[in-house]
C-alpha cells in the first residue's frame, strides 16, 4: 500500500490478466477471479529476467515501488515485445518512484525486452 487513492501504483496486481490497482478494489470484487501478485509472478519465475535487470541496472533504491513497476513492465512486454523508451515511460507513468529517477528503470525494461527478443 502507498497512497490508497489509485495514484501511485504501489499496489499494482493482475486480476484475470489485467493490471489493476489493489487499493481501488474490494476483495469481494475478486471473487472467482485469478489474482496474481508480485509474490506469485516472482515465485513462478515469470519476471525473473526483469528482476535481474532491475538489480543489474540499479533500478531501485528503497524498493517500495518495485513490485508495481515489475508487474506493469511485465504487462507492457507481453502486449508490446519491443517497446521504445517513450512507450516504456508511458506504460510506467502510473507508477511513482520517489528514489530512482526512472532512467535506470526504463533501461532495465528496455534491456529485458532486448534479451527476450534474442531468446
Ligand atoms: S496504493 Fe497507490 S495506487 Fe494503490
Ligand atoms: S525505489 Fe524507492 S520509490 Fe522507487
Amino acid at each position: 500500500m502507498g497512497c490508497e487513492h489509485g495514484v501511485c501504483g504501489a499496489c499494482t496486481m493482475r486480476v484475470d490478466g489485467a493490471i489493476m490497482r489493489g487499493c481501488l478494489m474490494l476483495a469481494v470484487q475478486a471473487d472467482g477471479c485469478r489474482v496474481d501478485t508480485i509474490e506469485g509472478v516472482a515465485g513462478s519465475g515469470e519476471v525473473g529476467d526483469l528482476q535481474q535487470a532491475f538489480a543489474q541496472e540499479n533500478a531501485l533504491q528503497c524498493g517500495f515501488c518495485t513490485p508495481g513497476m515489475l508487474l506493469t513492465a511485465q504487462d507492457l512486454l507481453e502486449r508490446t515485445p519491443g517497446p521504445s523508451a517513450k512507450e516504456i515511460r508511458e506504460a510506467l507513468s502510473g507508477n511513482y518512484c520517489r528514489c530512482s529517477g526512472y532512467h535506470a528503470i526504463v533501461e532495465a525494461v528496455r534491456r529485458t525486452a532486448e534479451a527476450r527478443a534474442r531468446a
